[in-house]
Parts: C-alpha cells; sequence; structure tokens
C-alpha cells in the first residue's frame, strides 16, 4: 500500500538524514517530513485542494489560466493556488517553488499563455523518462480549477513578476 511505503521511506530517510545534518537541520528535516510534502519521486499522495468560491471550469481543459488578473476571482485562485502548490508540488519543486534540484525551478515558467499552454501540458500529462515517471499526471490527483489556481499562484513568485520585467 502506497501509504504504508511512503511512511517506511520516511522514516528510512530521517534516520540516515539524522547523521549528516546538525540538529537545526535535522529537526527542520523531521518538520518536512512529517507533513503532506514528505512523498518521495513518482510517490504521490494526493492532497484534496479546496476550491470554494472559484469559478467552475467543466472537464474539459483551457488553453490558458482562466484566472489571470483580469479575473474577478483572482486573488482567491492565488491563495487557493499557493496551499495546492505546498501540498500537491512543493515536494519535488522546493517550498516557495525554489527548486532544491530535484525538479525544474517553477518561478522560470514563462508568464501568460505560452507558459500556460507549457504548464497545461506538464500538469495534464506528467513527465516520464525511459519508463521511469519523473513526474505523475498531475491532473489525475488535483482539479483542473486546482491546477490553475496553482498556476496563478506562481506567475505572482515568477522570476520575471518579481524582477520586473
Ligand atoms: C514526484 C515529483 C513531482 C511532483 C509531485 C510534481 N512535479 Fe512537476 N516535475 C517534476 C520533474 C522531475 C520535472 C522535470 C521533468 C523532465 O525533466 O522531463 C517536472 C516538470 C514540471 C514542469 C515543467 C517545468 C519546465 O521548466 O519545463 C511543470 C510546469 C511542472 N512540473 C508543474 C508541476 C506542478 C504544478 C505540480 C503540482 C501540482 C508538480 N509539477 C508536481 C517532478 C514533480
Amino acid at each position: 500500500m502506497a501509504i504504508t511505503k511512503n511512511v517506511l521511506t520516511q522514516t528510512a530517510l530521517t534516520t540516515t538524514s539524522l547523521r549528516f545534518c546538525g540538529q537545526a537541520g535535522a529537526l527542520a528535516l523531521v518538520a518536512l517530513l512529517a507533513s503532506p510534502l514528505a512523498w518521495s519521486h513518482g510517490d504521490v499522495t494526493p492532497q484534496p485542494v479546496d476550491i470554494k468560491g472559484l469559478e467552475l471550469l467543466g472537464d474539459e481543459w483551457l488553453a490558458e489560466n482562466p484566472y489571470r488578473e483580469d479575473h474577478p476571482q483572482h486573488e482567491l485562485a492565488v491563495d487557493i493556488g499557493a496551499r495546492a502548490y505546498n501540498s500537491n508540488c512543493a515536494a519535488c519543486h522546493g517550498l516557495e517553488a525554489k527548486s532544491g534540484g530535484i525538479a525544474p525551478d517553477l518561478r522560470e515558467l514563462e508568464n501568460g499563455a505560452w507558459g500556460d499552454e507549457w504548464y497545461k501540458e506538464l500538469v495534464t500529462n506528467g513527465a516520464e523518462r525511459n519508463g521511469r515517471v519523473l513526474m505523475p499526471r498531475m491532473s489525475d490527483y488535483v482539479s483542473q480549477e486546482g491546477l490553475w489556481a496553482i498556476r496563478a499562484w506562481l506567475e505572482t513568485v515568477s522570476m520575471e513578476t518579481t524582477q520586473g520585467q
């Protein structure tokens, strides 16, 4: 069972890592591992995303993020997206989208329609190399609304946005 396997991996990880980290590092690590962020590569624990209040989008995937700045629920989407990112993407892509090296730094995604298209491609197909799942198909776990909300949040921390280009 996935959950049991996850717990076992976490325990093993914690014990090995304790030997290498200082006390503060170890404590931070334990906190991280105890949170829902702790899944290993390709081993996804779906986290429900509460999308209450967001305009519903239906089953068909849109080509562009509907919750951009001009959408009345943009702010709400950003809030929901920040939380949903933490529980569904941060384990691989890093806290605050700052990659620790396991997966690409999502602050580098292009803003706007072109970035949306790439984003949609990845979250609805996942990524696989030589038969190994690098990133699961996230749309199996998170609704379209939740995933576009994450994208809305990602644009607020994007390097393009924060460097004011
Ligand atoms: C199990 C680890 C894992 C999880 C969980 C995960 N990803 Fe990924 N993601 C990856 C890896 C690894 C790649 C790089 C794939 C490649 O090199 O082909 C990637 C690539 C991407 C890319 C393309 C980035 C680029 O620069 O081309 C996007 C966009 C993305 N992920 C979004 C997400 C979002 C949004 C979530 C959460 C809803 C998520 N990922 C969850 C591991 C993960």
